[in-house]
């Protein structure tokens, strides 16, 4: 079962030749999909040769296959995590009855909605990444960039066999329409604003893995807990690519720090003028990139009081993170949990039914996560004797979904008038100066074991290739 076929022009461990109707309709479906990775995917990148990873089995080593691969020609499938005989719903008004096999019919308008919201985010982010590869600092992070992209290209195949195999017709034409939305697009955009964002320089993209691909870690993992089997068993195996996207991030973030922190040392200034005229990024810049790609990040999770996230959670399609190492009721009926708003200008906690704050609840999961990292960034300038420090904003800085949308707050947490807001929105934000000077540092690097002069070369490369290796190369 855990096996792949490739033999296939799918390759798939769902016995998709045992379904022809369905193969044929994921097979008019993949030159689509084709169609769109060359108009939308990666640039220029058609006839590189990548050392990508390839999943050759669902099992925790059925990554270890690496190898020179155009991307075009990635062995993009269907493979769901093995099941396991008797899973039972562990959450919810089905508490201890069967998984479903099926989508139930009740539930099957939500389902949908569930999967076509969490599939239009993997081709957005794709297309957000698209012009990047002009301007890696190295062979190495190029290829990581690849490898980021192939793998939510294919979690955009995942819940687009979900969507064929349980969704009929209406699925099908949901898997059309995921590669007719385009990031940013005017006329049809991507359905969750963050992934309408630009994603313009290597900066904004280690921040989005960071914050962004954790966002889809504990999306994914809500979903991986749901009483629909084939959906839990899929979002359980893109789990083990999202790990990889979040150390892109994280570890790129941690060179350029480590970089500025070093030029810092050497130069002996702390003064961004100075140090951007040495070709690094200033920390307070690195600090405004971190306030937008947090806030943007925190409102995907929706409004803090939803009765949809009541009802995904009460009927089984959608549980908590970690749902199974919890050891509440499961069904938290008479639970309550408290949410933030402002009154009279004053933050205030209220407590509401938790079944109604699940949103809540799964955003702050995901700040308690996310913080961590932060804290192993401070590290990096702790170890170079800079006392400045990395912080992820106030929960109500710059949001756009929920209770707290439209409230001006400072990082610290002060609520804040329309006119001090404008005043000081320069040092919270990126500007377009900063971004413009970010641009301005971007430029490919092409020879192995280079980077460039912002970001520090990472301790080990890849798959126990030295840092030197010829990750890309070109033709
Ligand atoms: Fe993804
Ligand atoms: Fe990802």
């Amino acid at each position: 079962m855990s096996g792949i076929n490739y033999a296939e022009k799918i390759p798939n461990n769902v016995d998709l030749s045992g379904d022809r109707t369905l193969q044929r309709a994921l097979e008019h479906w993949q030159p689509n999909y084709l169609k769109w990775w060359q108009d939308m995917g990666p640039e220029a990148s058609q006839t590189l040769d990548v050392y990508l990873r390839t999943a050759i089995s669902v099992q925790a080593d059925g990554w270890a296959n690496f190898g020179y691969v155009k991307m075009p020609d990635y062995r993009w499938g269907i493979f769901l995590a093995p099941q396991t005989g008797d899973r039972k719903m562990h959450f919810g008004e089905n508490l201890g009855k069967d998984v479903w096999q099926e989508a139930p019919g009740e539930h099957r308008a939500n389902l949908r909605r569930i999967i076509v919201t969490q599939g239009d985010t993997e081709p957005a982010s794709v297309e957000q990444q698209r012009h990047l590869g002009h301007t890696a600092p190295s062979l190495y992070d190029l290829r990581n960039l690849f490898q980021v992209n192939v793998e939510e290209g294919r979690h955009l195949w995942a819940m687009v066999y979900l969507l064929h195999r349980y969704f009929g017709r209406d699925g099908r034409e949901e898997a059309d329409a995921l590669l007719q939305r385009n990031s940013g697009s005017q006329d049809s955009p991507r359905i969750l604003g963050a992934f309408n964002e630009k994603t313009p320089d290597w900066l904004a993209f280690y921040m989005f893995t960071y914050f962004t691909d954790r966002d889809g870690k504990f999306q994914l993992s809500a979903l991986a807990e749901s009483g629909f089997d084939p959906l839990a068993r899929t979002t359980k195996f893109m789990l083990t690519e999202e790990a990889h996207h979040m150390f892109v991030g994280e570890s790129g973030i941690s060179r350029i720090v480590q970089r500025t922190a070093d030029v810092m040392k050497e130069l002996q200034t702390e003064d961004p003028a100075v140090l951007r005229a040495a070709g690094v990024i200033d920390l307070p810049t690195i600090q405004r990139y971190l306030n937008f790609h947090y806030s943007v990040t925190i409102d995907l999770f929706g409004a803090d009081q939803s009765s949809n996230a009541a009802i995904f959670y009460s009927s089984g399609l959608k549980g908590r993170y970690e749902e199974g190492k919890r050891t509440d009721d499961h069904q938290l009926k008479d639970q309550t949990y408290r949410v933030l708003e402002v009154v009279d200008g004053k933050f205030r906690e209220t407590e509401v039914p938790m079944l109604n704050a699940l949103n809540e609840v799964l955003r702050d999961d995901f700040i308690h996560d996310s913080v961590a990292g932060v804290g192993r960034w401070n590290k990096v300038l702790d170890k170079r004797g800079v006392s400045f420090r990395l912080k992820v904003p106030h929960k109500a800085f710059n949001r756009k979904v929920g209770t707290l949308a439209g409230i001006k707050v400072s990082p610290e947490g002060d609520v804040l008038t329309e006119e001090q807001w404008k005043a000081h929105e320069n040092e919270w934000l990126p500007t377009a100066e900063d971004r413009a000077f970010v641009a301005s540092l971007m430029g490919r690097v092409v020879e192995p074991g280079k980077f460039a002069n912002w970001i520090s070369a990472p301790v080990i490369g890849i798959n126990r290739q030295p840092v030197n290796f010829e990750y890309v190369r070109f033709n």
